[in-house]
């Protein structure tokens, strides 16, 4: 099973992607999370994605469509895949659809979590991710079990820098400008389910997985 998580920054995507993957036994491959990595292991790709996710602005296509177009050729994307953050604009998007044609292979889903920017300010301010494994929380939805610890490896949790407020409206800005055309563009191949992302994520984790068991 191939899929595009779609949505705003902090819908909900990631945290639907995790669990999606441990159900299917699929690899959840976020661009974030790759780019994030990077900037912490201070390689090249990191020193060159930093200062646009920093600024809330989006990594030049040039530099995320290869990686994402040769990490889906891995063996353990065999069985299919979730993609997490990509793509992000159409040029990605029609790069992807290039590469999967030469597979003779498709897109089966585009999974749409639809909330509104209100929600998603309030939601942002209150995530904080793990230093070590990347891992997320919520303050008050998914708080972890002692506070500023992960569950899973014990490192330190943070506020990302990109979750900052006024990086957040910058980020919704490009969201708006970039990144939701794709719910047209997905939606014309008739590959949208669009799922409301208010509710808990265990709500939506069941509505997606209602249809997609069918
Ligand atoms: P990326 O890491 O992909 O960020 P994003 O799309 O902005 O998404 P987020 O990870 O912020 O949010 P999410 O939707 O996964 O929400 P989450 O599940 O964590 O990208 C970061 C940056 O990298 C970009 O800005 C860009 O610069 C660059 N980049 C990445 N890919 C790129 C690409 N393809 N092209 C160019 N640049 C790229 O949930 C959010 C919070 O809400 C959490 O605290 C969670 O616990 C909580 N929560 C989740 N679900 C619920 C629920 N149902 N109810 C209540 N709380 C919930």
């Amino acid at each position: 099973m191939k899929i595009i998580m779609l949505g705003a920054p902090g819908a909900g995507k990631g945290t639907q992607a995790k669990k999606l993957a441990a159900r299917y036994g699929i690899p959840h491959i976020s661009t974030g999370d790759i780019f994030r990595m990077n900037i912490k292991n201070n390689t090249e790709l990191g020193k060159k994605a930093k200062g646009y996710m920093d600024a809330g602005g989006l990594v030049p296509d040039e530099l995320v469509v290869d990686l994402v177009v040769d990490r889906i050729k891995d063996q353990d994307c065999m069985k299919g895949f979730i993609l997490d953050g990509f793509p992000r604009t159409i040029p990605q998007a029609e790069a992807l659809d290039y590469a999967l044609n030469n597979q003779n292979e498709k897109i089966d889903y585009a999974i749409n979590i639809d909330i509104s920017d209100e929600a998603i300010i309030e939601r942002m301010s209150g995530r904080r991710a793990c230093v070590g494994c990347g891992a997320t929380y919520h303050i008050v939805n998914l708080p972890s079990k002692v506070e500023g610890v992960c569950d899973n490896c014990g490192e330190k949790l943070i506020l990302r820098d990109d979750d900052k407020p006024e990086t957040v409206k910058k980020r919704l800005e490009v969201y708006h400008e970039q990144t939701q055309s794709l719910i047209d563009y997905y939606n014309k191949k008739g590959l949208i389910l669009n799922i409301d992302g208010t509710t808990g994520a265990d709500v939506i984790f069941e509505e997606i997985t209602k249809v997609l068991d069918e």
